[in-house]
């Protein structure tokens, strides 16, 4: 019988639990801390920040499946063995929660949404005509999954749609793709609403920096909902408080929650969401890891497995 051990703070397991049976009866669900003796035989885990030094403590595990499309939660921790396969999330609630928010970002920034939030506080009336969708640049950082589906989102409004990934990719119709660090400044002089979708990796850490966020076009805006760690958040806040940078959503920090006394709080022209961007669906998520467990059991590779040396 397989045998999963669920992890997840502070939410109730029974939708989890219950979303697991409903496609495979006969699984045994073991929720934290009920996880049972090493000994009870082969198991896989399914979690959410686990205690470090946990997946160690179990032995028996054969493979650990993020409950997230990211891994950091992970592989932060020092005592991880690092022979036991890791899975990431790819779920189809993730990629559609994905391609919704960006869908709804992208228009509220292109229609000058942000700043008429910050207007309305101060009761001005002042109008903003936005360009058509057509004369707008989008460009996509990291075309992976959810780049994907971000940017299936965005061609319908007809918007021009560029992507940037680490590897070249095949032809995609109506997106422009480029790859590798050489291309990244022009990309970036060439975007008008800029979307983040990178992993955290030591190459992605820190990569819009000051001097690259001044290569963004005058009144550019930005859309981060891939990790915190990419934009250096004071070079953010000085660039929108002189007006380079018109906008901003962030979805995502280098500590979350954003501390309550954190200046971005306060910025105009800044909608800050607490990383709901797109959020793993018990019912969907039940089809992916059952459907991988099985490809496991199989001999085959499952989807979406951790690359150790890439970091994503
Ligand atoms: N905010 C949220 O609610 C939320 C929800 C889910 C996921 N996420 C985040 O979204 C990120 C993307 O997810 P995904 O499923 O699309 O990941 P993915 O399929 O692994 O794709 C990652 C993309 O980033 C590119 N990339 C990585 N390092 C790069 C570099 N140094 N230079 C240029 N491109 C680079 C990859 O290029 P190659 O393909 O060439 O390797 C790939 O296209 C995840 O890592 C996760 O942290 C956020």
């Amino acid at each position: 019988m397989t045998r999963i051990l669920f992890y997840l703070e502070d939410y109730s397991h029974d939708i989890w639990r219950d979303s697991l049976l409903k496609v495979a009866p006969g699984i045994d669900f073991r929720s934290y801390p009920d996880w049972g003796t090493p000994d009870d035989g082969p198991a896989y885990a399914f979690v959410w920040e686990p205690e470090p030094g946990l997946i160690a403590s179990y032995p028996n595990i054969r493979a650990v499946f993020s409950l997230g499309a990211g891994v950091d939660h992970l592989t932060r921790d020092p005592n991880l063995p690092p022979e036991v396969p890791i899975i990431r999330m790819g779920d189809d609630g993730l990629k559609e929660g994905m391609a919704e928010f960006v869908a709804m970002s992208v228009l509220m920034h292109h229609r000058g949404i942000p700043s008429m939030i910050t207007k309305q506080k101060n009761k001005d009336w002042g109008r903003f005509f936005a360009k058509a969708a057509k004369d707008v640049r989008v460009g996509i950082l990291g075309f992976g999954a959810l780049g994907r589906v971000a940017a299936e989102a965005l061609t319908p409004f007809g918007y021009q749609v560029a992507a940037w990934s680490r590897t070249p990719k095949n032809p995609v119709e109506d997106v422009t793709l480029h790859h590798g660090s050489d291309r990244l400044d022009d990309f970036l002089a060439n975007t008008d609403i800029l979307v983040g979708l990178l992993p955290s990796t030591p190459e992605t850490q820190g990569l819009l920096d000051k001097e690259r966020l001044s290569l963004l076009p005058e009144g550019a805006s930005i859309i981060n909902a891939g990790r915190g760690t990419l934009i250096d958040l004071d070079a953010l806040k000085a660039h929108m408080e002189s007006g380079h940078i018109a906008s901003a959503t962030l979805d995502v920090f280098p500590e979350e929650p954003l501390p309550s006394n954190h200046p971005l709080w306060g910025l105009d022209n800044l909608i800050i969401t607490p990383h709901i961007a797109a959020i793993t669906r018990p019912d969907t998520a039940a089809e992916y890891v059952v459907r991988n467990i099985a490809r496991i059991e199989q001999g085959d590779a499952p989807e979406n497995l951790l690359d150790a040396n890439r970091g994503y």
